[in-house]
């Protein structure tokens, strides 16, 4: 979702965003103890001070806080009820003291800190910035010599679907993603971006780069189904606007509590691409 969308988004927009966030936490749990992992092998100890840009219902910060176990994390969001969710999770965690919350929009001004920080993460959130390349050489600021910027980056949502679904016309998540995808090139201008390029271009040294091609297959974790149903009827309303009636009926189905539907199907695998890199200030 573009930033400006976002201010004028719905308290229940805002929720079903929240849930979206954490479904795909539970979903490629694997992937992301994966990141972090390679993170912390290029880490150059301490890691004290952990940055969280666009930090959202904080899927980096816990799994951070979890691998870097003297750190501290600022979880930096231009949204309220994120960073209220955040926090009452932080509690529950028994982390609450370990994380504080800054609201602010990094497309207006990037959070002054008292001292360098040792890690800056910032998952799927740069994306959505009006001008990254500004926004990066403010992080560059930030870190300390020695210290790392990790962006994992994302090409939407997943795709979970066979091409027959035994019912309506085949192809259907297809026809659903590339229309996606033309809103997200139309909204989110960055989404493509060369972020190695950017990177270098703000003064770090890329360290690791890799792009996932991920894909499960059952027995698959937990939440898919219901990862997929969130994602599904958030996008609902754009997709009925331009598909054929044929296509929303499917949808629908998908979408009910029949045999049909995303909580009975047996057929589910959840297929994704995922971009990671991790970059130095020297
Ligand atoms: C797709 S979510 C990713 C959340 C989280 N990093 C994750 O990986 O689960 C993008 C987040 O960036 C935040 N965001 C978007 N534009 C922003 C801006 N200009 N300033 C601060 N946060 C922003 C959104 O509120 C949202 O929480």
């Amino acid at each position: 979702m573009a930033h400006h969308e976002h201010q004028h988004s719905t308290e229940a927009d805002e929720s079903t965003q929240i849930a979206m966030l954490d479904l795909d936490a539970e979903v490629l749990h694997e992937h992301l103890s994966e990141i972090i992992a390679t993170l912390r092998d290029l880490a150059e100890p301490p890691v004290r001070r952990i940055l969280d840009l666009g930090s959202g219902s904080g899927t980096g910060t816990f799994a951070l806080l979890d691998r870097f176990e003297q750190a501290t994390a600022t979880a930096v969001d231009a949204s309220a009820p994120m960073l209220e969710h955040l926090a009452a999770k932080a509690a529950e965690r028994g982390v609450g003291d370990r994380i504080g919350t800054v609201q602010a929009d990094l497309d207006e001004s990037f959070p002054q800190l008292d001292d360098p920080v040792d890690l800056v993460w910032a998952s799927a959130s740069m994306h959505h910035l009006s001008d990254p390349a500004r926004v990066l050489s403010e992080v560059f600021a930030a870190v300390r010599p020695g210290g790392l910027l990790a962006v994992a980056e994302l090409e939407g949502f997943p795709r979970f679907l066979p091409d027959d679904l035994g019912f309506g016309r085949s192809g259907l998540e297809a026809r659903c993603h590339e229309l996606l995808a033309q809103m997200r090139a139309e909204l989110l201008p960055h989404i493509s971006a060369d972020w190695g390029e950017l990177l270098t271009e703000a003064g770090f040294t890329v360290a690791a780069q890799r792009t996932s091609d991920i894909h499960l297959t059952a027995p698959l974790p937990a939440g898919t189904a219901r990862y997929a149903e969130a994602a599904l009827s958030r996008m609902r309303p754009f997709l009925a606007a331009r598909l054929d009636t044929d296509d929303v009926a499917a949808l629908d189905t998908l979408l009910a509590d029949g045999p049909g539907g995303l909580e009975h199907r047996d057929d589910l695998t959840v297929r994704t691409e995922r971009t990671f890199l991790v970059a130095r200030r020297p």
